[in-house]
């Protein structure tokens, strides 16, 4: 992993530093070297917050200090369930309670952005499920202010994380592949039965489930310059544990077609009407979700891109398929925020980057406004690239 001095190095080497990430070049972002624990505060307790919450009170690098959920009995089961010394019902009391570095952001898919804000405005980091923001241009007006007010700002997914996902990025920057042509990636259930806001405005698969693999496919192949797509709705009524049945208003169905700047047109597949033996979980499932095709060699990724567990690859050289990175190390895919807590604490900056989930976020706006025009939409946004050297 880089370090801060070597990322600078970096980008200042692909001659895009203001466009990238300005507020590296400031000093004193990170933490100071004297805490030893990141102090967190959670906001959302709902199905997630049990996969990051053992997680995150497992994690040497941090303290949960506080929970909330506007839910307040979710809170309060939480906060007992893991020992977490503060729960709140509302932001403005945990903002104004029991002191904590960073704010992570679990709660409904349209709250993340207002939320997001009212921490960034009290000085506190952010680590947020995705999406960070509801559109592009409040992603951006994030990331100026979280740079005004001197912190730092993170979105998952943590894919770029995985062992599987280092072996394909070294693999394609060493040639092994030659010319990258093409790439495809899939992802979809049958859809979350437990709250509403997966099927309402601003809901949908893509930032729920593509996101994964739009951010896989363009940290392998690079920066996209442009996006067609087809999105839609195929099951326009569901019954939910919170709201009973309900009218769907976001794409539960989505194809999108990416042009990157490297030539290489990628395809990426999302929906929650697709039929899924492994459950929401993942559990079992061993067969490639992406692959990558080039002039001299393919790829495909074993399982998901979030929980994978091995690589195949076959090359010129080598035209028999063989298994590789089959190790899945300490990878999991809810630990985005332990992992930028890590950073903070010693100084580095992480694979994860917020530009680059800004430019997910573009894309997903593009892929809806493609359908909605029937036309090829142009991108403005990059980041970072190579995303791993
Ligand atoms: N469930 C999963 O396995 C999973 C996996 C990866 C990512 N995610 C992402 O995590 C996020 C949450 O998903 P979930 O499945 O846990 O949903 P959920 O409905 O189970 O939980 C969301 C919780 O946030 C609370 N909440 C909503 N608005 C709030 C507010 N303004 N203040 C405080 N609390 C508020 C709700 O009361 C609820 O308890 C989404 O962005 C989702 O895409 C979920």
């Amino acid at each position: 992993m880089m370090n801060r001095k070597e990322f600078i190095e970096y980008v200042a080497m692909a001659g895009t530093t203001a466009m990238i990430i300005p507020n590296l070049a400031k000093a004193n972002l990170f933490g100071t070297g004297t805490q030893s624990k990141l102090r967190i505060g959670v906001i959302g307790c709902g199905s997630v917050s049990g996969m990051y919450l053992p997680h995150l009170t497992k994690s040497p690098f941090v303290e949960v200090v506080s929970v909330c959920d506007i839910k307040p009995d979710r809170a309060k089961a939480r906060a007992e369930e893991f020992k977490v010394p503060n729960n709140y019902d509302h932001i403005d009391k945990m903002l104004a309670g029991a002191d904590f570095d960073l704010f992570v952001n679990l709660t409904d898919m349209q709250e993340h952005g207002r939320l997001n804000k009212e921490a960034i405005l009290k000085g506190k980091h952010v680590w947020s499920e995705k999406p960070l923001a509801n559109s592009y241009k409040e992603g951006n007006e994030l990331l100026q202010l979280s740079e005004k007010q001197n912190v730092r700002l993170w979105g998952a997914p943590a894919v770029v994380n995985s062992p599987q996902f280092a072996f394909m990025a070294k693999r394609i920057n060493e040639g092994k592949l030659g010319k990258i042509a093409a790439a495809h990636g899939r992802y979809g259930h049958l859809g979350p039965h437990w709250s509403a806001f997966f099927y309402e405005k601003l809901g949908g698969s893509l930032p729920d489930l593509g996101v994964y693999n739009l951010t896989t496919l363009s940290g392998l192949l690079g920066p996209v310059k442009s996006v067609m797509a087809m999105t839609n709705i195929l099951t326009p009524e569901r019954t939910v544990d919170d709201k009973g049945t309900i009218k769907v208003e976001a794409e539960d169905n989505a194809s999108v077609l990416m042009e990157h700047y490297s030539g290489a047109l990628s395809h990426v597949m999302s929906g929650f009407n697709y039929f899924d033996p492994y459950g929401h979980e993942g559990s079992g499932q061993d067969k490639p979700t992406v692959s990558i095709i080039g002039t001299r060699g393919a790829m495909h990724l074993i399982g998901y891109d979030w929980k994978p567990f091995a690589v195949e690859m076959a090359t010129l050289e080598n035209e028999a398929s063989q298994k590789f990175a089959t190790d899945t190390g300490d990878y999991v895919w809810e630990e985005g925020a332990s992992v930028v807590s890590k950073a903070i604490l010693e100084n580095y900056e992480p694979l994860i980057n917020v530009e680059h989930s800004l430019h997910v976020l573009e894309i997903i706006e593009a892929a809806r406004k493609s359908q909605r025009t029937g036309k090829r939409i142009q991108l403005k946004s990059k980041f970072p690239y190579p995303v791993i050297k």
